[in-house]
């Protein structure tokens, strides 16, 4: 192995994660995103990743359900992430920016439909263990804490009532100038839910050493200075945040 190679790869190693897993709408996005700046961390969105290759189905016409097509699909993804200006993540699909396309909940609930095949998830592994770069990372999604960085220093598992999350999903949605109803929202997270949790293969569940934040009476603010607050004390972050 050349000394650079060698570099890269110990750098890969070492480069701590912090896992943010839980239910469809509990405000991960916003806090990973908010916690990534704080630490200077680069951000993984997973869900992203089902949502990007949900959209690449419908472009080459390959049904949802079509398991051995969508791993080949899954495989070979031609998306390239970058932040913008504003700091929100450009996501570009065979050289189409898809980003607001991505936030649709018809995109959300097809992306959960493929996250369900065991294949898929396989074939989207390696894409994802790809982003955990020096300085470090902060990984947002179902089960990054207990299938994709199971050695992450620092897991949180945050959830919120159903409630919350469809109140919290609806304002998100009638702010990017959707149309939304409170009603169909509450439904839909439930079969989400439903749908996340009793997949056989890596189904919505704390990992062990997972810390539970249920945030539903707490601001996106209240989680975030309450998970730094966890940073301080987990030996990898704590060092870097002194420094
Ligand atoms: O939070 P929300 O469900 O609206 O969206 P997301 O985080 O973008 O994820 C979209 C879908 O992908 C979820 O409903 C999950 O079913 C699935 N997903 C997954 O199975 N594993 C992940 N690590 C991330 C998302």
């Amino acid at each position: 192995m050349s000394r650079e190679v060698e570099k890269r790869s110990a750098a890969k190693v070492a480069a701590p994660v912090l896992t943010l897993d839980g239910p469809t709408a509990s405000g991960k996005g916003t806090v990973a995103h908010r916690l990534a700046q704080a630490l200077g961390f680069h951000v993984l969105d997973s869900g992203s990743l089902y949502r990007v290759l949900a959209l690449a189905a419908e472009h080459h016409a390959v049904s949802l359900d079509n398991a051995p097509a969508l791993q080949v699909l899954a495989a070979h993804l031609d998306v390239q992430f970058s932040g913008d200006a504003a700091g929100e993540t450009r996501i570009v699909l065979e050289g189409e920016d898809v980003s607001k396309v991505l936030r649709t909940e018809a995109c959300g609930r097809s992306a959960s439909l493929v996250a369900a095949l065991p294949d898929v998830r396989l074939a989207l592994l390696d894409r994802q263990r790809a982003f955990r770069e020096a300085p470090g990372l902060v990984a947002d999604g179902r089960d990054m804490g207990t299938v994709v960085f199971p050695d992450a220093c620092l897991k949180i598992f945050l959830t919120a009532s159903v409630e919350e999350r469809a109140q919290r999903r609806y304002r998100q949605l009638l702010d990017k100038g959707f149309d939304a109803s409170l009603a169909a929202l509450s439904d839909d997270i439930r079969a989400r839910d439903e749908r996340d949790t009793q997949r056989s293969v890596a189904p919505l569940r704390p990992a062990d050493d997972a810390i539970v934040l249920d945030s539903t009476d707490m601001t996106a603010d209240d989680v975030v200075r309450r998970i730094m607050e966890l940073a301080r004390h987990t030996p990898s972050l704590g060092r870097r945040l002194q420094a």
